[in-house]
């Protein structure tokens, strides 16, 4: 195993992995390290990586098996399990607090970024710890949003293909509390704009809680801010945070992220 060091980098979340170079099979040991890490620490940066899109593949299946995403129109030509984030082809960094693809049976268990284009200022990635912000919670509330399903589908997203929505939508029941399977630990799990509703409330009932929900429960104090250098990879683990993007950078410049989504468990509350 290669010797790793793991520095936190906020209180409540987030560390910086050195002594990996993800360009390089990572051995069964350095997997086990970086899943128990991962688990832990919730996001895990790698600095100054440099990688192609395969070895970026390879280095990803250390968290879990790569899944096609939903938004296909943004998939690399060649490696279609790699998403282009970026600005061009009229997409729109994702400002709203959210975890990824909760339209599936079976949501990623991480979502990973590499940083290919950076700008100059701006244009980072925040991550909450919703294990955090469910410890924080009245145990009344806690208690009862242990019982709370959500009905999760493809959102209203302009960008979505119909082909990726005759694939990717449904209507997935999903535990608004569930326990990391790693961890053994609870967190708040929703993305309001895939859940078409919690059972038993209307939408709109629904959505005005979950954003209530969010106004109460993300505060600073929770919330690591990425500031983007290239090279960075980022590994977020969607089973216990939510994460946003920030358009506050010059859209003359590029911002260019590939992301590898892979896949979890289905989401159970134990
Ligand atoms: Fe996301």
């Amino acid at each position: 195993m290669t010797s790793l060091s793991i520095m936190p980098l906020h209180p409540s979340l987030g560390a910086r992995v050195e002594g990996v170079d993800l360009s390089r099979p990572l051995d069964a040991a350095t997997r086990e390290a970086l899943t128990q890490a991962l688990a832990e620490h919730l996001a895990l940066v790698f600095p100054d990586q440099d990688l192609t899109p395969d070895q970026y593949m390879a280095a990803a299946t250390a968290f879990g098996p790569p899944m096609r995403q939903h938004y296909s129109q943004h998939n690399m030509p060649d490696h279609p399990d790699i998403g282009m984030i970026w600005h061009r082809n009229g997409q729109r960094p994702a400002e709203a607090w959210h975890t990824d693809h909760t339209n599936r049976e079976r949501p990623p268990a991480a979502t990973i970024l590499y940083g290919v284009e950076i700008p100059s200022a701006g244009g980072g990635t925040s991550v909450a710890n919703m294990r955090a912000a469910y410890q924080a919670l009245p145990e009344a509330e806690r208690r009862r949003m242990e019982t709370l399903v959500t009905v999760n589908g493809l959102d209203g997203h302009q960008e979505t293909l119909d082909e990726d929505r005759a694939k990717y939508d449904g209507a997935i029941r999903h535990p608004m509390v569930r326990t990391h399977p790693v961890h053994g630990s609870r967190a708040v799990y929703f993305h309001i704009q895939k859940a078409k509703c919690i059972e038993g409330m209307s939408p709109e009932a629904s959505q005005a809680y979950m954003q209530d929900l969010l106004d109460r429960m993300i505060e600073p104090g929770i919330v690591y801010h990425h500031q983007w250098r290239k090279g960075d990879v980022l590994v977020i683990d969607d089973r216990a945070t939510l994460h946003r993007a920030h358009g506050d950078y010059d859209r003359t410049q590029a911002r260019v992220l590939w992301r590898i989504i892979v896949e979890g468990d289905r989401p159970v509350l134990v």
